[in-house]
């Protein structure tokens, strides 16, 4: 059992609840996102995130590895018939794109890129399931020296935050455009951690 299969059930605590709104509200404020979209919240987890763009939305899948988590998402969501869950690993090797009827015109994603193995890998693997003029948000950590999770590895966690320069390379190397911005801090242990907002279009 994952990490993640093992705190689902009490995932929804007070502070992730605030933190996820929070970072949903600035990411509402810092891009024109549009209505009747077809979204994609990629590592949704339970939903805390990516259901806030419900609003925004004519269908809306949410995508995560671990049973608990989409348990979880879809007891939340069985009243609406535009929302679906979906398990699926883009890491592996013989997936090449969301394999979905339609494509998206907008994928979210917040707090799932630091355990990704190969975080280049699996943003080509979201471009590939965009409709034309579709955009990713990528919402994580800054940079940071480890100290933000209590266990890496336990918590599988791979990147320590990612930094402006990656993000652009990345961007470059998927000759895609990307704006980026801080769009939080959380302060915990005595250190204030940044959250970022990267818009790859
Ligand atoms: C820190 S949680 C964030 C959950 C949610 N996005 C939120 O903001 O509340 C990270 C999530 O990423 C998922 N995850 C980890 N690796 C993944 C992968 N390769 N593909 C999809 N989801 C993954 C985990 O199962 C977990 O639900």
């Amino acid at each position: 059992m994952s990490h993640f299969d093992h705190s689902a059930s009490s995932w929804d605590s007070p502070s992730k609840v605030s933190m996820m709104m929070t970072l949903a509200e600035k990411v509402k404020e810092n891009v024109d996102l549009g209505d009747n979209l077809s979204i994609l919240d990629f590592g949704c987890g339970t939903g805390l995130f990516g259901l806030e763009f419900f609003d925004n939305a004519k269908s809306l899948i949410g995508m995560d590895t671990s049973t608990g988590m989409l348990e979880v998402f879809d007891e939340k969501t069985k009243k609406y018939s535009n929302i679906k869950s979906l398990k699926l690993d883009l890491e592996s090797t013989e997936v090449q794109r969301v394999e979905t009827d339609e494509k998206f015109d907008l994928v979210v994603s917040s707090m799932t890129f630091h355990h990704l193995n190969n975080p280049i890998n699996v943003l080509t693997k979201l471009k590939n399931s965009l409709n034309e003029n579709g955009k990713i948000l990528v919402v994580d950590l800054e940079k940071e020296d480890g100290s933000f999770h209590p266990n890496n590895e336990e918590m599988g966690v791979k990147h320590y935050g990612f930094s402006q320069d990656e993000l652009k390379s990345w961007a470059d190397k998927l000759n895609l455009k990307i704006n980026i911005c801080t769009i939080n801090k959380v302060s915990k242990n005595g250190k204030e951690y940044g959250q970022f907002l990267a818009e790859f279009h």
